[in-house]
């Protein structure tokens, strides 16, 4: 064997930082990462989340805090969750305009301007005190075309009260026609919808369920949620028919366990497309670096560059703020 052999040597691009920096081909900028936030009504200090470590449930000034941090560290956009003092079975506090996500729309545009993206959850589960996504029927199940009505009022509302952009979330079929339609009558025609389009019936979102105290009294959401042994062609169904309906942008949920449906997505359409790195993905993470079997921060960047490398133009994640301060 020659002394030259072998000619090809990828290690040769891996030698230094410099040339492993030059050669990256996944970059992550704060403008690309959405916070998630979750605000309750009547605490005036936040309350911390168990199951996920270093989140809360903010009160109305802590929220703003959290924003304003936001914001200076770059962060792209937020995403508002409301946890009302009261639900009912129709949600009523998610389109009352006193509602607490609408205070915290309110309060938190107030805060932060136009610096950066503020966004709604457009869903009931946070609001009805059944916990599922929309309104149900004799027999207990989501009426799909009766929670319609109630996600178009909750997404006026919510641009009333100066949301930039709306999320639905509930994977009610139709959803995104019903609040386009009804943005659109109302005056809001530039208020942009980003699409859940893509939403499984994930464990993953354990830990969501305390911090939005959402939890379904009964049953679970596997009746409208997207089964994760589903084909990939139903996630391509479900994204065509929500860009027909008018989404702006569109998003993979949860994301480290359905990369290959976000590369998809990338590939077929010509949105925007976000994943959402769930509760369950950070409560792994935390967990597993506070028993020190991981090394936390390598994990927390190798997680995020993998879901963008995978085809994500935004990523929903916790970790935002963090994230942004150290790129
Ligand atoms: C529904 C909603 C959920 C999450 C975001 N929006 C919960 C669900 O569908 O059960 C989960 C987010 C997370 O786990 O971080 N409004």
């Amino acid at each position: 064997m020659s002394a030259q052999f072998p000619v090809a040597r990828p290690r040769r691009l891996r030698r230094t930082p410099a040339l492993r920096a030059m050669m990256a081909g996944t970059r992550l900028h704060p403008a690309d990462l959405i916070l998630p936030l979750f605000v309750k009504e009547g605490i005036t200090e936040p309350h911390p989340v168990g199951s996920m470590p270093g989140v809360s449930q903010h009160s109305r000034d802590s929220l703003r805090k959290a924003a304003h941090e936001a914001a200076e560290a770059g962060v792209g956009g937020l995403i508002l969750f409301g946890v009302p003092a009261v639900k009912d079975a129709r949600g009523s506090a998610g389109d009352d305009p006193d509602g607490i996500l609408q205070v915290a729309l309110r309060d938190v545009t107030a805060e932060v301007g136009d610096a950066l993206v503020v966004m709604a959850d457009t869903c009931l589960d946070e609001f009805t005190d059944h916990g599922h996504c929309g309104i149900l029927t004799g027999s207990g199940e989501v009426d799909n075309d009766a929670t319609l009505e109630r996600y178009a009022a909750i997404a006026v509302a919510q641009a009333r009260a100066g949301a930039h952009m709306v999320a639905p979330s509930g994977m009610m079929d139709g959803q995104v026609a019903a609040i386009r339609k009804a943005l659109d009558a109302e005056g809001f025609a530039g208020v942009p919808i980003l699409a859940y389009s893509a939403k499984y019936a994930s464990a993953f979102y354990g830990p969501f369920r305390d911090a939005a105290e959402c939890a379904p009294q009964f049953g679970d959401r596997a009746g409208h949620q997207q089964d994760p042994a589903g084909p990939l062609e139903e996630a391509l169904r479900e994204v065509r028919l929500d860009l027909a309906e008018g989404a702006d942008a569109v998003m993979v949920k949860p994301a480290l366990a359905y990369l290959d449906v976000i590369r998809r997505f990338r590939d077929e359409v010509d949105v925007p497309v976000a994943a959402y790195q769930v509760s369950g993905e950070y409560a792994m993470i935390e967990a597993a670096a506070a028993n020190g079997w991981v090394d936390r921060d390598r994990m927390i960047m190798e997680s995020l560059v993998s879901i963008k490398r995978a085809g994500a133009d935004l990523i929903l994640t916790y970790w935002a703020t963090e994230v942004a301060r150290r790129l």
